[in-house]
């Protein structure tokens, strides 16, 4: 019996939610890390960042995926200039396997495009839920890092994608509306989903400092408001024109100006997060992501 065919019979006569870990890890598989990138407020960086971060992390020898999990403004294809046939509505109604969603990058990186497809996870039937969850096994053997690019905001459908990840990278500006919302959006994942553990990358700053002191104001309000929940500071990436220039050309800064600012700040960034340790932002020993979302929704 493959895996696949067990997951299929136990989910048959159980309820998705007591699914044994070890069946959807593998005992003996690897198991890809889940990075979400997220925001409270839009239009911080999310899609820049997951993108570009994706060529950087695959130079380094990490096999990356790209989940676009925004179903408001799904756009990582835009700067990759890729058109994808089908998305994750597609692979639910079975339509289509997780290989045919997924389109690839001259790089290498895999991207499987969401949209609208995120849209009602509430509302997946049990057959539903299975394609999911059994097309998406797939994955483990050939992805090192899944990154999630999500929505901005609390809404459920963030908030399934960020509890389900096992790291959460927040995206803040010097905006104080965008800090305010960055702080809005963890509270809610640690009061709701038991989440401890954010990195903070702050984007478009003219200077370590200023992204320092955004690091500052977050991390004195999580002290005196959450107090279990730890905000490590990740880096920043600097305001560059060649960012919004490459944006423009339907390209990532990463292809169009390697040497630029932004581009030379992804490169480190990627660095630190693949010197990094898995360390689990909630308390869940499941390791699947996907099943992880499914828990949330139910
Ligand atoms: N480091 C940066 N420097 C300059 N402009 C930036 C930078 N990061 C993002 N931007 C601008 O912000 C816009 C929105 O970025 P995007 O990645 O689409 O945000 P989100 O996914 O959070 O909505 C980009 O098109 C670009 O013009
Ligand atoms: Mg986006």
């Amino acid at each position: 019996m493959d895996q696949a065919s067990g997951l299929r019979n136990i989910v048959k006569t159980d309820s998705l939610s007591r699914v044994s870990p070890s069946v959807l890890a593998g005992s003996s598989r690897r198991v890809p890390r889940v990075i979400s990138v997220t925001s409270g407020k839009g239009g911080v960086g999310k899609t820049n960042m997951v993108g570009n971060l994706a060529i950087a992390l695959n130079a380094l020898g990490k096999r990356v995926v790209i989940v676009d999990a925004d179903v408001g403004l799904a756009n990582i294809d835009i700067i990759f200039n890729l058109r994808p046939k089908y998305n994750i509505s597609h692979l639910i109604n079975g339509e289509r396997t997780l290989h045919e969603v997924m389109v690839t990058t001259k790089h290498g990186v895999h991207i499987i495009a969401g949209g609208s497809g995120f849209a009602n996870l509430t509302q997946l039937t049990h057959g539903e839920k299975l394609n999911l969850l059994t097309e998406f096994e797939t994955l483990e053997n050939m992805a090192d890092i899944i990154l999630l690019d999500t929505g901005a905001g609390i809404s459920s459908n963030v908030l399934y994608f960020n509890s389900a990840a096992d790291e959460c990278i927040v995206i803040a500006t010097r905006e104080p509306t965008s800090i305010t919302d960055a702080y809005a959006l963890m509270k809610v994942m640690s009061q709701e989903y038991g989440t401890k553990y954010f990195k903070l990358l702050v984007n478009v700053v003219d200077s370590k400092k200023d992204a320092k002191s955004v690091y500052a104001t977050l991390d004195n309000a999580i002290g005196r408001f959450l107090k279990n929940v730890v905000l490590e500071y990740l880096g920043n990436i600097p305001s560059d024109p060649k960012l919004q220039k490459a944006v423009l050309h339907r390209s990532t800064v990463m292809d169009y100006a390697p040497d630029s600012p932004s581009a030379m700040a992804i490169k480190e960034i990627a660095r630190k997060i693949a010197d990094s340790p898995i360390r689990a932002s909630s308390d869940g020993n499941i390791k699947f992501f996907m099943k992880r979302i499914l828990d949330a929704v139910n």
